[in-house]
């Protein structure tokens, strides 16, 4: 049997990626903690029902990517797809929008879905995300898309288009779907299978699909058949980014995968991501969603972005921090006799918040120096047997190629000096 090796489209996250990984999520913190959001972290898996009503059943996400299983007290369970309707369930199951309106949170995590993987596209990836729930005026689709192009701007990410649409509300969704019916039915020999079958429960998704794109082409607008609300609301939230001198392209074919969407939709585009991978994020409204799922109507809107897909471009445009080394220092003992000794050094060193690795193995000390320049150490410390007997250490820095034997309670000053000595 060949060794085992991670399931097709995941991915493992190793130490000299670390830097960069939690630089990212740091900066998505610290930009929309800046707007008053808080962390919330919800179930990475739901009821099944959860995102069939709310994602919708005739997406594909639901129809045909979802890692649904029977847990052993025969409840179908799934592995969350998307972040939005487990954190719209927990804010509204635990009442907290009766005290806050709207309640802002951030969340970071792993999405599951069974899809094609290729670059940019996985089964496990990851996202950054936000939403503001409680409140349904255009000031707040602003202070969302807004905040998503203030946190490109964080990550030195250049290069990425806004594209803007509005869905509309739902009488201006069911105008909406008469009219693509309209157009559709005459060419349904035409539609890939997926679609024929989609037609009549979602005309939307037809919109959506990449092998019928060709045919889509000429299909009506959501614009022609927007209420005269629907269409002051939209003209409000682009008022309001023409404000906030956020860019856009309105595009009145974005229609985004999930059903749940109500009035503003947006996403981020990048053009180096290929394809039907080109979206960095997206998100919107989503007014009707909270009903569906069988809570009081609570409006709502958010944005999500994929993590991989950020460093890949933040990778290739030379933003994301390198790898960082594992310490600052390596504390050696000569033989296995000086171990006690080199391990009270450590100490000394880690208490006084030097990055410390100690290595009192049994190797030969020329190999515990190449693993110390390896590890990125700037400074090794090293216990033989003299300095056991004396009570010293030799401070050895490793940049500068120069060493000096100290007394223990000098050692953390030394380190202290050969490191500075090295950042200067
Ligand atoms: P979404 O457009 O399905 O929206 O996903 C958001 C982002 O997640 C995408 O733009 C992409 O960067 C990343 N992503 C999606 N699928 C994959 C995949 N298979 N592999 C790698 N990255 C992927 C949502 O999920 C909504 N919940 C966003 C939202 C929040 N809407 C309102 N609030």
């Amino acid at each position: 049997m060949p060794p085992p090796s991670a399931p097709k489209g995941t991915h493992d996250l190793l130490p000299d990626a670390s830097a960069a990984w939690r630089w990212l999520h740091g900066v998505h913190a610290e930009v929309t903690e800046l707007h008053g959001y808080r962390l919330v972290d919800t179930p990475m898996f739901e009821h099944t029902e959860l995102f069939e009503r709310g994602v919708g059943t005739g997406t594909d996400v639901v129809d045909k990517e979802m890692y649904t299983f029977t847990d052993r007290g025969g409840r179908s369970l799934t592995l969350r797809p998307e972040g939005t309707v487990g954190v719209l369930r927990a804010v509204l199951e635990h009442r907290l929008t009766e005290e806050v309106r709207p309640l802002r949170a951030h969340y970071a995590g792993p999405m599951f879905r069974a899809d094609r993987p290729q670059k940019g596209r996985y089964r496990q990836f990851h996202q950054v995300g936000v939403e503001a729930i409680g409140e349904r005026a255009p000031a707040l689709d602003v202070e969302v898309v807004e905040m998503g192009r203030r946190f490109l701007d964080a990550l030195g990410i250049t290069g990425v288009g806004l594209q803007l649409n509005t869905l509309g509300d739902l009488d201006d969704r069911l105008r909406y779907r008469e009219a693509l019916l309209g157009y559709y039915r005459p060419l349904v020999d035409r539609l890939c299978d997926d679609c024929r079958r989609r037609l009549e429960i979602n005309p939307l998704r037809v919109l959506d699909c990449k092998r019928d794109q060709g045919l889509s082409v000429e299909a009506p607008l959501i614009t022609d058949s927007l209420s005269e609300a629907s269409t002051a609301y939209f003209a409000a939230v682009q008022e309001g980014l023409v404000a906030a001198r956020v860019p856009f392209s309105l595009n009145p074919r974005l229609v985004r995968g999930l059903d749940y969407y109500a009035h503003t939709a947006f996403e981020y585009w990048h053009s180096s991501l290929q394809g039907a991978q080109n979206s960095l994020g997206g998100g919107g409204r989503y007014d009707g969603l909270a009903e569906a799922l069988g809570f009081p109507a609570t409006p709502g809107i958010g944005y999500a972005f994929g993590v991989e897909r950020l460093l890949l471009i933040a990778g290739e445009q030379g933003t994301a921090p390198a790898a960082e080394p594992a310490c600052d220092a390596v504390v050696c003992s000569i033989d296995p006799a000086q171990a006690p000794a080199a391990a009270e050094v450590a100490r000394l060193l880690r208490a006084a918040g030097v990055r410390t690795v100690l290595d009192a193995s049994d190797r030969k000390i020329d190999r515990k120096l190449r693993t110390a320049n390896r590890l990125g150490a700037r400074v090794c410390v090293i216990v033989g047997e003299e300095e056991a007997r004396e009570g010293a250490a030799t401070v050895k820095d490793l940049g500068r190629r120069t060493e000096e034997r100290h007394a223990a309670e000098r050692v953390v000053d030394a380190v202290h000096g050969a490191l500075r000595g090295n950042a200067a």
